[in-house]
């Protein structure tokens, strides 16, 4: 028989801890130990703040305190969740906030928010490339099509050279809040064992890309942030090993392959 559920996945007393990583941009983490992994919130403090994913509902009031300890919460202007997942976004409580404005891509928003049941309908969709000033630094939205779900978007300020990649370049264990070590190995280890991405070819091209950009710092959702130095080699390990779904979602055998 399934198990029925009646609390929520991550549970609320995971302890979440906050970091500058670097002028005015904030990590917010919380490691959990079930799935070995830090889930990452990222808060730009400017003129209009913004938070790049919101986190799983089950640590809402905990990444609600951190962002606290920044700023007000009716000092926040934007909430951006770069694809449809619950830990991406599960932490809609953020748009209650007065003035906060919901941002994703073009395709999260034809795909989900204007389709759905209770879900805000009210936000700013981005298409590839596009911008938005949010006081001394400017977002470029990145759409980065089946690098994980079909909706997916990554964001890279353009001022700072920081690139929030989501999903890509993550690492599992409880880290330091910045690596320059090379921990490529156990992030493809991770993407073979959950089984996130359909197929290499997205990937690569997505990584391409970043790479030309030239990123100062990445902040992955989960796992450390990456400094510039070590950078290559993640996306070496992109191009050189094979990491593409193959039968295990999440750990686990699915014999249907
Ligand atoms: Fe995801
Ligand atoms: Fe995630």
């Amino acid at each position: 028989m399934p198990e029925v559920r009646k609390e929520y996945r991550v549970a609320k007393d995971t302890p979440v801890s906050i970091s500058e990583i670097k002028d005015g941009i904030y990590r917010i983490s919380g490691f959990v130990k079930e799935f070995g992994i830090t889930f990452n919130q990222f808060l730009i403090d400017d003129e209009k703040p913004t938070l790049i994913h919101t986190g799983p509902i089950g640590m809402y009031e905990r990444i609600e305190e951190k962002v606290k300890e920044v700023m007000p919460l009716d000092k926040l202007s934007y909430v951006a969740f770069l694809h449809f997942e619950s830990d991406e976004w599960g932490g809609m409580d953020f748009l209650k906030s007065p003035g906060v404005k919901l941002l994703c891509s073009d395709l999260s928003s034809k795909l989900n928010l204007v389709g759905w049941n209770g879900v805000p309908v009210d936000h700013i969709s981005f298409w590839d490339n596009e911008t938005l000033k949010t006081g001394r630094r400017t977002l470029r939205f990145l759409m980065t099509p089946h690098v994980h779900h079909w909706d997916s978007m990554m964001v890279f300020e353009d001022t700072t050279k920081s690139l929030f990649p989501s999903d890509l370049f993550i690492q599992p264990g409880e880290n330091r809040p910045v690596a320059s070590d090379d921990l490529s190995e156990s992030m493809i280890k991770l993407y073979r064992g959950a089984g996130i991405f359909a197929s290499e070819n997205p990937v690569r091209q997505t990584a391409k890309r970043l790479a030309k950009l030239g990123p100062e710092m990445v902040f992955p959702m989960h796992g450390p942030c990456i400094e510039k130095g070590v950078f290559p080699k993640y996306v070496d390990a992109l191009m050189k090993n094979e990491f593409a779904y193959s039968g295990v979602l999440l750990g686990q055998k699915l014999e249907a392959g």
